[in-house]
């Protein structure tokens, strides 16, 4: 029997075998149709998974990546099938890219669930493709072959190297200090995305690539740094290829068996010491539970623990200087692994089937002779430590994440100041700029309701703008606080995914006004409401009675979210909070409940 006709027989018991070869030989009839002989179609099937699409210029050379990967399939003895799932751009995805995550993993889990394939090559990269595609993959549970599209390489402004997105913020928060005027931001435009590929330093997609490298499932040299638009990239597109046939002579490949919690452990390690996004953090905690035995064995304090024990090695934007491009030619994920050794866990299985300690050992880092300006060395780290902290208080109960290390005003790292708060992105927008706006340097700025719920994807509104007053003073960082998340391409002092979220009923963060006084102590990891206990009490019981009474002559479009259609009604009844990864509750390896039953209806 041709081999795509056994791949399409699974031992169905309630099907007879006359009818189950006809229904085989059937869909082998349909797939001759594209062209295909019986001796191609006995080749293990290994699906390619194509996220092109026009909005989506992080992923503009997929085209290319996909006869790279077809290469390396046939030279090896597959046969190679590439299929659509969806692609997700952080600029073009409404209300937020976020929102369709959980949507672009169920499409992943269940195409390769669906389809006669063996094994699949997964072709991400823009921030909410890779952690989709891992959430997928591993509920799907066969064997897997990530392949990142790479970064894009950086711009130039007068002589300056740029790239989106850290270069993006400080040139539009000199625009708005009055610093540079509109035709300078018009040409720095020109340049912050000078090439396909995803952002060019550290942000979320570059940090998902590392951690997926430090979860054994990258190339280590190139994997995860070789820039979209190089030919190193499509060298590694085509060993994705080897590697996925080859995953199917080896035992234990599927990522389920291959992923294990020290897997995991060696992920948290490198994004600490890569000092990468916060986004990584609700991601992999998706991934993470996605997992039925490591689900529950990691949670955020794991995260914060595994922070006190790494050092912060890697000097790239927003936390350092340099560039996706400098990283790799530094050796990239190879060279850090390296330096990271003494904290890793070696016998952690990668998808060549060799464990880590085994990969390092065949690939001596002392054959690289690269700088350590760009991967510091154990004993001379960027930072000593806790790159991302997790803080708790009466204010963020189940957590709040910062990245540390991003700060650009440690002092704030300590700090008690007054909320200035803003119940909403609109209510932001309407006031930030203000001059009659109460506020000043110490004044800690509040934002609600950009929650998994309160907005649906929580959107990167995290990274509140300084108020104009304050910025044409040179006020360049202020405590920021909110439950939503903020780009991995940004910087300052910002708390971020409090939870639960302000539109949780129950939420003290919720009841947090203009005037409260807010302590953070990062040593401490605290962050809490100075309020009497009896107050915030109050607060609470009043503002549940104000939504009671506000539910029953709502008009549209504040529907109760119980009956809104759709996928956003699937939405806002399913997702979890940021401490749990904000996936749905019924897709968790657990399938535990959604979101809190206590949200307002927005
Ligand atoms: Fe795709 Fe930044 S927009 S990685």
């Amino acid at each position: 029997m041709p081999r795509f006709v056994a791949v399409l027989a699974p031992e169905t018991p309630s099907v007879s075998i006359n009818n189950a070869e006809k229904v085989h030989i059937v869909h082998s009839v349909f797939i001759k149709a594209l062209g295909y002989s019986d001796s191609a179609l006995s080749s293990p099937i290994i699906g390619i998974i194509n996220t092109y699409s026009s909005f989506n210029p992080c992923h503009s050379n997929v085209p290319q990546l996909i006869e790279s990967v077809k290469r390396g399939v046939l030279a090896s003895g597959g046969l190679p099938v590439d299929f659509p799932t969806i692609s997700i751009h952080e600029s073009f995805a409404s209300p937020t890219s976020m929102y369709l995550r959980n949507l672009m993993s169920m499409d992943t889990e269940e195409m390769i669930k669906a389809q006669p394939v063996d094994a699949v090559v997964m072709i991400g990269g823009c921030d909410k493709t890779v952690p989709a595609q891992l959430m997928g993959g591993i509920s799907a549970n066969k064997p897997v072959v990530p392949l990142i599209t790479g970064p894009m390489m950086p711009g130039s402004v007068q002589g300056s190297r740029v790239g989106a997105c850290t270069d993006c913020r400080s040139y539009w928060a000199k625009y708005r200090a009055g610093g540079i005027d509109v035709e300078d931001i018009m040409s720095v435009n020109e340049e912050l995305a000078p090439t396909g590929g995803t952002c060019g330093v550290m942000g979320t997609a570059s940090t998902m690539a590392c951690v997926t490298a430090g979860l054994g499932l990258l190339e280590l040299r190139a994997g995860a740094t070789a820039a979209a638009v190089s030919s190193a990239r499509l060298r590694v597109a085509e060993q994705a290829g080897r590697n996925a046939v080859a995953m199917l002579t080896k035992d234990q490949m599927k990522p389920q068996d291959l992923l294990t919690r020290e897997s995991f452990i060696n992920a948290i390690t490198v994004l600490q010491a890569i000092g990468g996004s916060t986004n990584a953090v609700v991601h992999l905690l998706a991934i993470i539970n996605r997992h039925p035995r490591v689900a529950g064995t990691i949670d955020l304090k794991t995260f914060d623990e595994i922070g006190k024990k790494t050092p912060l090695l890697v000097d790239l934007k927003p936390s350092g200087d340099n560039y996706m491009t400098d990283f790799h030619n530094a050796g990239g994920m190879l060279a850090l692994l390296h330096t990271l050794r003494p904290l890793l866990h070696l016998d952690a299985k990668t998808i060549t089937g060799q464990t880590l300690g085994e990969v390092l050992e065949s690939t001596p880092f002392k054959t690289f002779p690269y700088s350590r300006q760009i991967i510091r060395s154990l004993d001379d780290p960027l930072h000593p430590a806790s790159s991302l902290v997790v803080l708790y208080g009466n204010v963020c109960p189940n957590g709040a994440v910062m990245k540390a290390s991003a700060s650009k005003n440690r002092k704030l790292l300590h700090h008690r100041g007054s909320a200035c708060v803003f119940e909403d992105t609109a209510d932001l927008a309407r006031r930030i700029d203000d001059p009659d706006l109460e506020v000043t340097e110490d004044s800690v700025l509040v934002l609600k309701s950009i929650g998994p719920v309160g907005n649906p994807g929580m959107p990167e509104a995290g990274l509140i703008p300084i108020p104009q007053k304050l910025g044409r003073k040179g006020v360049l960082d202020m405590l920021r606080i909110s439950d939503g998340r903020m780009s991995g391409t940004a910087g300052g002092t910002i708390l971020l995914h409090i939870s639960p979220e302000s539109a949780d009923l129950d939420s003290v963060f919720g009841v947090v006004q203009t005037g409260d006084k807010i302590v953070c102590d990062v040593e401490r990891r605290l962050l809490s409401l100075d309020v009497e206990q009896d107050e915030i009490a109050r607060r609470i019981a009043e503002r549940k009675q104000r939504a009671q009474t506000a539910t029953h002559d709502r008009p549209e479009p504040w529907i109760d979210r119980h009956d809104r259609r759709g996928y956003r009604g699937l939405y806002e009844r399913e997702v979890n909070q940021s401490h749990l990864g904000c996936d749905f509750g019924f897709l968790t390896a657990n399938g535990g409940p959604g979101g809190s039953k206590n949200i307002e209806s927005r």
